[in-house]
């Protein structure tokens, strides 16, 4: 049988057909007027989805690659900073940070819940060495979707910058970099941007860049500093090393679709999908494993007693086409995750539902097949 490969992973994402067909593009050369002028534009359109009137640089990375940037950049051997984390991804700042040789507090909460914006505040009292508080906006590997908004509030009024990785959460979800008081914002290219892999994107505020004078870490590559000497040396922007030609090429297509849709627009749009995602899945009898304040771009769900859920997650994609996530670190094998983030639709979401539905039954999990896409449906086609 013939199925159709459809990636419902929180990442990479599907790539839409135009942004795919502008990597078939000729290469052009990095340093023409043609290709810096791409970028400039590209720049400042990518300040709207960002919400912010601050300097973005790319590099060259996976979205790794910018957070390691935002400690190396901001702090010095031996400086304090806060991490508020919720998941695997929340983690790896602390893992950046002791590979550094940063002191990092480390405040992670039962996965499956949302960090405690009032918990970051006693903890910025109580040690005013904390320079940088790091966190995750979409928790990719729990479906946690985190308050910046409320952290955001609260670090302002301290001297210490707030740092937001909103790699698989910005272009998906709302984040708001300059109302919610965010200094750096890293987000990635596989995820609400809809491209390929291998884009970083940062944007700093003056904040942070005062911050990042003080920095005596080791950087070359990851230089914040050389990065935005390139881009404002002339009109034109330009970068210090080879950039990915084709994937800003990629970018600036997507972002073109992103604006032709409207940011609220596509945050609805996540919206409907989560919704219609979360509602199928209850009314197969599962249970959502980030209840409390889940992320509109990627659901969580338990797998259910006497489901194998490492055969769940490949079955759907080995067999129907369809691939899914598992559970990632001490949730492996106990959660499948569903990503609907990018370019995604209904008819997406409601074929990963009727595939969920299908291999649970074969898996002689008690499901009445048909009760996961009527709920799905009306959602989506209801409202
Ligand atoms: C929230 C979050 N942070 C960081 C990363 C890491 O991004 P990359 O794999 O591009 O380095 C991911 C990727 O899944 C993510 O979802």
């Amino acid at each position: 049988m013939l199925y159709k490969n459809r990636l419902m992973t929180p990442g990479p994402t599907e790539v839409p057909p135009t942004v795919l067909a502008e990597a078939a593009k000729p290469v052009i050369h990095h340093r023409t007027p043609q290709f810096r002028k791409i970028l400039t534009e590209l720049l400042a359109q990518l300040k709207e989805i960002f919400l912010t009137s601050n300097d973005i640089l790319v590099f060259p990375a996976a979205g790794t690659g910018g957070m390691e940037s935002a400690v190396s950049n901001l702090c010095s051997p031996g400086d304090h900073i806060l991490v508020a984390s919720c998941g695997n991804f929340g983690n790896r700042w602390t893992d950046i940070a002791k590979a550094f040789g940063v002191t990092s507090e480390h405040y992670e909460v039962e996965w499956g819940q949302a960090v405690d914006p009032q918990e970051v505040a006693k903890r910025l009292a109580a040690n005013p060495k904390i320079k940088a508080v790091y966190t995750t906006l979409s928790e990719t590997s729990t479906g946690i979707e985190t308050d910046i908004q409320a952290i955001g509030e609260i670090v302002a009024k301290t001297p210490a910058v707030l740092v937001v990785d909103a790699i698989s959460g910005l272009g998906a979800i709302p984040m708001k970099s300059d109302a919610w008081h965010a200094d750096v914002v890293v987000a990635g290219a596989q995820k609400g941007f809809m491209i390929p892999p291998g884009l970083a994107l940062i944007a700093i505020s003056d904040k942070a860049w005062d911050a990042a004078k003080q920095s005596t870490l080791p950087k070359f590559y990851f230089s914040w500093e050389k990065a935005r000497k390139s881009l404002k040396a002339e009109a034109l922007a330009d970068t210090p090393y080879t950039p990915s030609v084709s994937l800003i090429l990629q970018l600036a297509e997507s972002v073109r679709l992103i604006r032709q849709e409207g940011l609220e627009a596509i945050w609805q749009r996540h919206a409907r999908l989560a919704r219609a995602t979360r509602v199928a899945m209850e009314a197969l009898g599962l249970k959502l494993f980030a209840a409390a304040q889940p992320s509109n771009a990627v659901t969580s769900i338990w797998v259910p007693e006497g489901v194998d859920g490492g055969k769940l997650v490949k079955t759907i994609r080995d067999v129907y086409g369809i691939t899914l996530a598992g559970g990632q670190g001490k949730i492996k094998g106990k959660i499948f995750r569903i990503g609907h983030l990018g370019y995604a639709d209904d008819w997406d979401v409601i074929a990963t539902v009727a595939a969920v539905e299908r291999v649970l039954a074969e898996q002689n999990y008690s499901v009445h097949l048909g009760d996961g896409t009527a709920a799905a449906e009306k959602i989506l086609f209801q409202s």
